[in-house]
């Protein structure tokens, strides 16, 4: 590509959806920005627009047509402004996608995301032989040395950080009933753990101090062995090496599969005091049937079983869920059973949807789908019951020191700094205007909780600092 054609393009870039999401872009971000484009967090007089979407359920898919609807005006104006539509929806829809929006030029799947700069290239030259699209979707069963790392890179203007995240497989082999992610990801394929360290480590030096390792069930990470000399890697070694890391401070990982958390990782929490005390663990429902109809693969026993036993080990640990309500055939009952649950292991923080029929899964010809209303009673009725539970929890961390990673100066006010705990809270405390949080951005502080709010809590900051 011609450099100095491509130099102080803008690009800007929406992101809905989940981590993985999340992930894509910033590689999106580190990967145009070899080739000249500058992010910005405002569409006029952008070059380049990228959707990064979502499909997981019909409302996320929903806001992309509102979204690139809002950007017509800007590409009449503007005809060499590029649009385009990655991520799920784009998997999902491909070539439907162009023959729906007139205005859109390039459509880029989930596994195909590293190609960008070469798409582009390509849709340019297309563009003179007025052939005016790109569809580009399909998976791939194994992940090439090249197609991540693009988050920390000393040619790309990206600014330094204190949290990051690093991809560590995709895809999904789980085929839950009602899920389409396996659809719009593909076969579940594991980085290289060399890969992986080589792209913390640069991360490491360009002054990240948290990682998020990232993947849709971090505990079936598998990498293929190369060569015969090469050691099986678990999740668990893995953590082990990318604590190994000096300047690395603390490490987490989304998300987990309650089926395959391990003895060897429930020990780490106690042997790796770099590991969070932070655990995501998707329970869905509290009802077996339910779960078995979901194809889950483990049953309510089972992660109680497992949760207790980490709760034991770990009081300070948090701990948090994702909940389905109104999953086709759930009967009163099977919602009570969930209404139960969370009585009874008092989750720190859930994520709760309603059951949205997605296309091609199994759960999409269910008999018993439930009419709206219920779907949104049993919501409100559980989003109640854990308001009160979460306020209770917060409440009870007021008077309590907890070490916080500072990551900056806080949104709502200039007085304020702002951080996480290891369990995954944000703190906001006091610190003058006038002092810089440089030299405090990027070190783990103790801060005395003060007050406990709705989604954060306010501090101190104590003098001394935690490690
Ligand atoms: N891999 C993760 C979750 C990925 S999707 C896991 O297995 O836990 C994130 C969450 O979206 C899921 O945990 C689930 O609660 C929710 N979700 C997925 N498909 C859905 C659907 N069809 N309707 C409603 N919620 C859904
Ligand atoms: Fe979807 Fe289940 Fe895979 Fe999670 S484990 S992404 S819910 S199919
Ligand atoms: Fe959505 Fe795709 Fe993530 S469907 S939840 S962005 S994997």
């Amino acid at each position: 590509m011609n450099q100095k054609m491509q130099k102080n393009k803008l690009l800007y870039i929406v992101t809905f959806g989940c981590q993985m999401n999340d992930n894509d872009t910033e590689r999106m971000k580190g990967l145009l920005s070899k080739v000249g484009y500058q992010d910005t967090d405002s569409p006029d007089g952008a070059d380049l627009i990228i959707l990064n979407t979502c499909s997981v359920r019909d409302k996320a898919e929903q806001k992309l047509y509102s979204a690139v609807g809002r950007f017509k005006k800007q590409k009449q104006a503007k005809p060499s402004l590029i649009i385009c539509i990655a991520g799920c929806v784009a998997e999902q829809q491909g070539e439907e996608l162009i023959k729906r929006i007139e205005h859109l030029d390039m459509v880029v799947g989930t596994n195909n995301v590293h190609k960008l700069p070469a798409l582009i290239k390509e849709f340019e030259e297309q563009k003179n032989r007025s052939k005016n699209s790109i569809v580009a979707t399909g998976f791939t069963d194994k992940i090439e040395g090249d197609e991540y790392g693009y988050l920390a890179d000393s040619s790309t203007s990206m600014p330094a950080k204190t949290s990051a995240s690093v991809s560590i497989m995709r895809g999904c082999d789980n085929y839950c009933s009602y899920c389409i992610v396996p659809y719009v990801r593909g076969p579940e394929v594991s980085r290289s753990p060399d890969d992986i360290i080589n792209e913390v480590q640069s991360l490491a030096n360009s002054g990240v101090r948290e990682i998020t390792l990232v993947g849709q069930n971090v505990n079936s990470y598998n990498p293929l062995l190369t060569d015969e000399t090469d050691d099986e890697c678990s999740f668990t070694s893995l953590l082990k090496k990318v604590a190994g890391i000096s300047k690395i401070e603390r490490i987490r990982f989304v998300t987990s599969h309650p089926k395959d958390i391990t003895d060897e990782l429930i020990a780490l929490f106690g042997s790796e005091p770099k590991l969070a005390r932070h655990l995501h663990l998707p329970l869905q429902s509290g009802s077996d049937k339910v779960l078995g109809l979901m194809k889950r693969g483990y049953s309510v026993a089972e992660y109680t079983e497992k949760l207790e036993r980490i709760k034991t080990l770990y009081p300070d640990m948090s701990i948090t869920t994702d909940i389905i309500v109104g999953f086709p055939g759930e009967s009163a009952d099977d919602f009570n059973a969930t209404m139960d649950i969370l009585d009874k292991i008092n989750f720190d923080n859930i994520f709760s949807f309603m059951y949205s029929k997605r296309p091609g899964t199994e759960a999409e010809s269910f008999s018993n789908q439930l009419p709206l209303e219920i779907k949104q009673e049993r919501l409100q009725r559980l989003q109640a019951a854990q308001k009160d539970i979460a306020a209770k929890k917060s409440a009870s961390l007021v008077g309590t020191k907890m070490p916080v990673l500072i990551e900056g100066r806080s949104k709502n006010s200039d007085d304020e700094l702002t951080g996480r705990t290891s369990c995954n809270r944000v703190v906001n405390f006091r610190a003058s205007k006038d002092s810089s949080p440089i030299g405090l951005e990027g070190s783990v502080m103790n801060v005395l909780i003060t007050d406990a709010y709705a989604n954060s809590l306010k501090g101190s900051l104590q003098t001394e600092r935690s490690v």
